[in-house]
């Protein structure tokens, strides 16, 4: 069975009404991420964080899966899908993925400040102060903020060198080690890139390019890889 790997970010979850972080209404051009995703901010105002990420939990909360999600579920007739995605929803799980790698963490988890081996579930929109760990720590969000390590980067970069097609959905490809992993895809495959603005891909190898939005983009690939 050929292994397709799709690579997403903020872009394949827009059209389920979750805010991207660079386009004009994006996160990044209404905050700064210093103050809100980074470990000096949780040092600086723990609380300040934890709201950001809880008015963020509370929208996915209310929001689906959409279109692009659920495209991708049908690849999976076929092939064998890996997603590694950017995005902290758990979109593309309740669309029914069966195989998500989140490198920057996951928005309905909460880990220990101790010992990050103690990862909990929320099934509450909300994590306070005063939310402890077993071990009597103060829980934090469950993702990677900015300047932190990427913990699952390397099998991340395994995953892409064996991948027969690569596609990547929705994102800017301006976050490393993530925009990096297309370059572990071997030069000789078929890889896609779907997004509205494509403007951000250069120099790759047998790169084509969809101009539109996932929710469109992405079924119609679909459609033409189930029938190839
Ligand atoms: N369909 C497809 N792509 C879209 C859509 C859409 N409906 N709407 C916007 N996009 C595209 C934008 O054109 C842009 O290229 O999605 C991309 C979103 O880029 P970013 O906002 O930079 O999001 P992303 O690439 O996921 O950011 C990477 O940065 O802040 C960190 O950890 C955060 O995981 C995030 C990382």
């Amino acid at each position: 069975m050929e292994r397709i790997v799709v690579l997403t970010g903020a872009g394949i979850s827009a059209e389920s009404g979750l805010q991207t972080f660079r386009d004009s209404d994006g996160l990044w051009n209404k905050y700064r991420f210093e103050d809100l995703a980074s470990p000096q901010a949780w040092a600086r105002d723990p609380e300040l964080v934890l709201d950001f990420y809880n008015m963020r939990r509370k929208k996915l909360f209310e929001v689906e899966p959409n279109a692009a999600h659920y495209a991708i579920v049908k690849l999976e007739e076929k092939y064998d899908v890996q997603i590694i995605t950017q995005n902290v929803d758990d979109l593309h799980e309740r669309a029914g993925s069966s195989r998500v790698l989140h490198l920057h963490g996951e928005l309905k988890k909460a880990r220990s400040t101790v010992d990050e081996t103690l990862v909990y579930e929320l099934d509450s929109w909300e994590l306070k102060m005063g939310d402890k760990c077993e071990k009597g720590s103060q829980l934090r969000p469950h993702i990677v903020w900015f300047g932190e390590m990427v913990p699952m980067i390397e099998p991340a970069a395994q995953i892409s060198s064996t991948a027969d097609i690569f596609i990547v959905v929705g994102t800017s490809m301006v976050v490393y080690p993530a925009a990096g992993l297309i370059g572990y895809a071997g030069n000789e495959i078929p890889k896609y890139y779907i997004d509205p603005k494509a403007s951000h891909v250069g120099g790759i190898s047998n790169l084509t390019v969809i101009t539109k939005k996932a929710g469109e983009g992405v079924p119609e690939l679909v459609k033409k890889l189930l029938s190839d």
